[in-house]
């Protein structure tokens, strides 16, 4: 990665946006703004919701990684009993499918999990920018 980039926010969903913000501030014309957006989008949200980063106190990380192929986005989140996983492609489940979203634009995504939380991550291209 040529650099690296890392802010921390509050557990809370209306910090969600201000996540938006802070990607597409940093990557303004020189990355896949409208991607990087939803990738943590719907990551920053999956921390808040879905784990302890949600509860009183929580915070989740971003941290941006730009490469000169790609941009790799990570949120590490505080942890918690439910794992990641992409719902079933059938769509009768409840809720979405914001994992399986990201799958579809990443060139690569995966989960690192840490003794307190994990880290989702995924590679979105740069090429084209
Ligand atoms: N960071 C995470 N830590 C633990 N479990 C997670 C995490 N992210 C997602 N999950 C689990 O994986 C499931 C699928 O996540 P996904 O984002 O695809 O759908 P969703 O959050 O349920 O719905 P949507 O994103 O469409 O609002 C979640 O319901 C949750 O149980
Ligand atoms: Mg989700």
């Amino acid at each position: 990665m040529r650099s690296k980039w890392c802010r921390a926010f509050p557990g809370l969903p209306e910090q969600v946006a201000h996540a938006r913000h802070f990607i597409a501030a940093l990557l303004h014309e020189q990355g896949p703004v409208d991607d990087a957006v939803l990738v943590v989008s719907e990551l920053a949200t999956n921390a808040v919701r879905h784990t302890l980063s949600g509860s009183a106190g929580g915070w989740f990380l971003v941290v941006i990684g730009l490469g000169d192929d790609l941009v790799r986005i990570e949120v590490v989140d505080q942890g918690g009993d439910r794992v990641p996983r992409l719902c079933d492609s059938t769509g009768q489940e409840e809720g979405g499918c914001g994992l399986r979203m990201i799958a579809a634009c990443a060139k690569d995504w995966g989960v690192k999990t840490w003794p307190e939380g994990r880290t989702v991550w995924a590679d979105l291209a740069r090429e084209g920018v």
